[in-house]
């Protein structure tokens, strides 16, 4: 029973580190790189594997934590007991895990803090948050005894002890709150989610299957513990738990199809779509199979039975939390979400790092009432007597073969990351396409003050010819939308004629209207504008050299003369009230097309929104440029724009 000999143990943190060592370099590549060029989430899809499994799942399975912790303390059934810190441990490294998902998942995880300052009671999401937040400080604190004994802190321990059942009740109340609140936060998804998931009593749902999956998880942890660290499993504790699983996992059943049934939804099932086969497969193997194994005199005492319908259940019921959470959302502008490898990745890594942080307080705390023994047969020395020579001691020698693993895997993540990279770095280019032209019109926007600008069809112009304007479609449609900008009428605004260099302030030669897009040309990155052979070509090939090189100096960006010289563009590029340069890039580069955009309109609507005789209200909110209407016509209304030098 020594845990230095015991190989099962030995090698199931060798994995555990190994896999824990992929998804350390794959995250920080998450990190350097964003979420839209390592993960498969869009705009469309924006929540994944990550908030489906390790967010939904993590909450869920700290269910056990206030299911065993209600069944001690306020029923008082004690022969529990021996599983009350288990269960509290591993709600604990749930909400871990809950945390580190979200984390990654963020985009701008570093304002995570906000919610606390900046109150928003009104976002489900701001309720989400701070159950979190409260729920974790409870469960730590609910654990903190275990650490305190562990660690013969008298005192500490005395105060704790009398807070217990405050701390459990706060933490039933809490988690109750949170598990049916996640279920809440669903119900906004109406329209996103598969009928067959979609329901009114989601938050019921949510809380009903948390009780079962908690009950299976600590079925499962217990029966692992002792196949790892080679005890007996007990038995008697462990019949109660499985039975009360059956129970709740009826009573899920009944719930779930009850409800599909009484809103006329069954229909769904017969469709024989994937949807009604993963539903099928779901419902099998959270409820039905594990409840039969739970019950039948046959296999309810048999090692193998209860092990595979734990399995199965955990497995099932964190299913049913990733189908809610993305995997049954539907599919929106024809893509569908499938998992990058790299969120399965990090995902396995945040399990594998909360069990291995699991087994390392189980050794070394009072977590099992049986603690499992920590090896005492061979004690190495810290250092050679005579030469001095770094042993490293007992920990050292058990510690290298997890070392070794995780070496392994963070070079085999290092192999991953660059595998994936080209692909990503592919995606990460956003091409913008030439501005179009459309007609159209200004429509009172009614109650409301100001307009709306409505693209018309050819059909709505002949039929109806007053009032029309022209107007350019501007950027590259994503999620079929674009930008609404009245050229014309800004012209007018700024001055007629006088007004283009206001904008267009670098211009092909002998042009005063060269496209945003011709410079500009993605939407994010910044491009190169120097084109160096047509410049060599067109000024007397290689006599050319020194017009632009200072003879003596290494050719480079730097010491190249600048474009708008006077001998070179200095006559063709309008001087422009564009604040220009501010991206502190080299020269020549231009910024990304988002970057310009913004710089330049919201920068003038800013400006002008703090006089007083504008018409438009919220001149520079995003929504006076970003409209839901502003969808890109079909083709053939467009007239496309031919590109001229006035
Ligand atoms: C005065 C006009 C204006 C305002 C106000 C404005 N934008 Fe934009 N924005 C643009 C233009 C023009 C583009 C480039 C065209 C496009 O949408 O692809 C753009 C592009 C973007 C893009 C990139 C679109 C893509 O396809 O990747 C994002 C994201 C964006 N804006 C967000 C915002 C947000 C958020 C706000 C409010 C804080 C905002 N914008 C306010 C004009 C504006
Ligand atoms: C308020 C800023 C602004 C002013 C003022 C302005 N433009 Fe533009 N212009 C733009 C933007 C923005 C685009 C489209 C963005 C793109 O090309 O991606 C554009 C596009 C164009 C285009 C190509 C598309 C088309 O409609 O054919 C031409 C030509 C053009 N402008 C000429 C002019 C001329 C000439 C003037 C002066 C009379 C002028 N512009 C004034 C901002 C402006
Ligand atoms: C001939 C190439 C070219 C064209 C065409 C062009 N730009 Fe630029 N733009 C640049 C370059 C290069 C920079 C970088 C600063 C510099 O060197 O002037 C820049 C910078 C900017 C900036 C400053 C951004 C920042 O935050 O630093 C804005 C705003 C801008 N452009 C808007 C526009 C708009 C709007 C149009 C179209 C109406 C346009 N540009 C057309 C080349 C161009
Ligand atoms: C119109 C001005 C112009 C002329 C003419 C010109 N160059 Fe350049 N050259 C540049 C600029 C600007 C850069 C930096 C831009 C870049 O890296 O793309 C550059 C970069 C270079 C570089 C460095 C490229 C690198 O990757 O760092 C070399 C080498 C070079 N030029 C050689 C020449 C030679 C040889 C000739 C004559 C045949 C020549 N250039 C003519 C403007 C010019
Ligand atoms: C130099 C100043 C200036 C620049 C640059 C500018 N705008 Fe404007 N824009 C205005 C003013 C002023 C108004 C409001 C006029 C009014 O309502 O009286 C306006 C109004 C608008 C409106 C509302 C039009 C309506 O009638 O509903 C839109 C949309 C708009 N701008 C888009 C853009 C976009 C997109 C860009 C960048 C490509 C841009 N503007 C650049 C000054 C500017």
């Amino acid at each position: 029973m020594s845990g230095a000999n015991n190989s099962r143990l030995v090698l199931t943190r060798a994995v555990l580190w190994l896999v824990v060592g992929i998804a350390a370099v794959v995250a920080v590549n998450r990190f350097a790189r964003g979420l839209g060029a390592t993960t498969a989430l869009t705009d469309a899809t924006p929540w994944g594997l990550w908030i489906g499994f390790d967010v939904l799942a993590g909450v869920a399975l700290a269910a056990g934590g206030f299911v065993i912790a209600a069944t001690v303390y306020i029923f008082h059934l004690d022969r529990y007991h021996a599983i009350v810190r288990p269960a509290v441990l591993t709600a604990f490294l749930g909400y871990v895990a809950v945390v580190l998902g979200l984390l990654m998942d963020l985009g701008r995880p570093w304002n995570i803090w906000r919610p606390m300052l900046f109150w928003q009671p009104h976002s489900p999401l701001f309720e989400v948050a701070w159950c979190v937040m409260l729920y974790l400080t409870v469960l730590a604190l609910e654990f903190a005894p275990v650490v305190f004994e562990g660690l013969r802190l008298e005192r500490p321990l005395r105060i704790m002890r009398r807070l217990t059942l405050l701390l459990v009740i706060a933490g039933i109340g809490l988690s109750t709150l949170h598990q049916s609140s996640l279920g809440t936060l669903f119900l906004l998804a109406r329209d996103r989610l598969h009928p067959l998931w979609y329901s009114p009593i989601l938050p019921l749902l949510f809380l009903v299957s948390a009780v079962a999956l908690g009950l299976m998880m600590v079925t499962c942890e217990s029966l692992a513990s002792s196949w790892l660290f080679r005890h007996r499993p007990e038995w008697p504790l462990l019949g109660g738990l499985t039975r009360a699983a059956a129970v709740v996992s009826l009573l899920y059943l009944a719930l779930r199809l009850g409800d599909l049934a009484w809103r006329h939804q069954l229909v769904y099932l017969l469709e024989g779509s994937w949807a009604s086969v993963l539903f099928v497969f779901e419902i099998g193997i959270s409820a039905v199979v594990p409840a039969l194994l739970f019950l039948l005199p046959s296999t309810r005492t048999s090692h193998a039975g209860v092990a595979t319908g734990a399995v199965l259940g955990v497995g099932g019921f964190v299913l049913y939390r990733a189908d809610v959470g993305g995997i049954a959302h539907l599919a929106v502008g024809g893509h569908h979400y499938v998992p990058a490898l790299t969120e399965i990745v990090v995902s396995a890594g945040v399990v594998s790092a909360m069990a291995l942080v699991f087994l390392f307080l189980v050794e070394r705390f009072p977590v099992w009432e049986e603690r499992p023994q920590v090896p005492g047969h061979f004690t190495a020395p810290m250092r050679d007597r005579v030469t001095g020579t770094f042993f490293g001691g007992p920990w050292f020698s058990r510690a290298h073969l997890g070392a070794a693993g995780l070496a392994l895997g963070m070079v085999l993540g290092v192999a991953l990351v660059e595998a994936d990279a080209p692909t990503s770095a592919a995606a990460r280019l956003r091409p913008v396409p030439a501005a179009r032209t459309a007609l159209i019109r200004e429509v009172k926007r009614n109650p409301s003050p100001g307009h709306r600008l409505e693209v018309l069809s050819p059909e709505q112009v002949t039929q109806d010819p007053d009032g029309i304007e022209a107007a350019l479609l501007v950027g590259g449609g994503r999620n079929g939308r674009v930008v609404l900008f009245p050229h014309q009428a800004h012209q007018q605004r700024l001055g007629g004629p006088a007004s283009c260099g206001k904008c267009h302030h670098r211009n092909l030669r002998h042009d005063r209207g060269t496209p945003c897009t011709a410079c500009h040309r993605d939407m994010y990155a910044a491009t190169d504008t120097f084109a160096h052979q047509p410049h060599v070509e067109g000024l007397g090939g290689n006599a050319s050299c020194t017009k632009c090189h200072q003879a003596g100096t290494a050719p480079a960006r730097a010491s190249a003369r600048a474009c708008d010289a006077p001998a070179c563009h200095g006559g063709d590029v309008s001087t422009a009230a564009v604040a220009i340069n501010r991206s502190k890039l080299p020269a020549g580069y231009a910024p990304g097309y988002r970057r310009a955009m913004h710089t330049l309109c919201i920068g003038c609507h800013t400006r002008h929104e703090q006089k007083t005789k504008v018409t438009t209200p919220y001149l520079s909110r995003c929504t006076t440029c970003h409209r839901d209407r502003a969808v890109e016509p079909e083709p053939a209304t467009v007239v496309v724009a031919r590109l001229e030098a006035p």
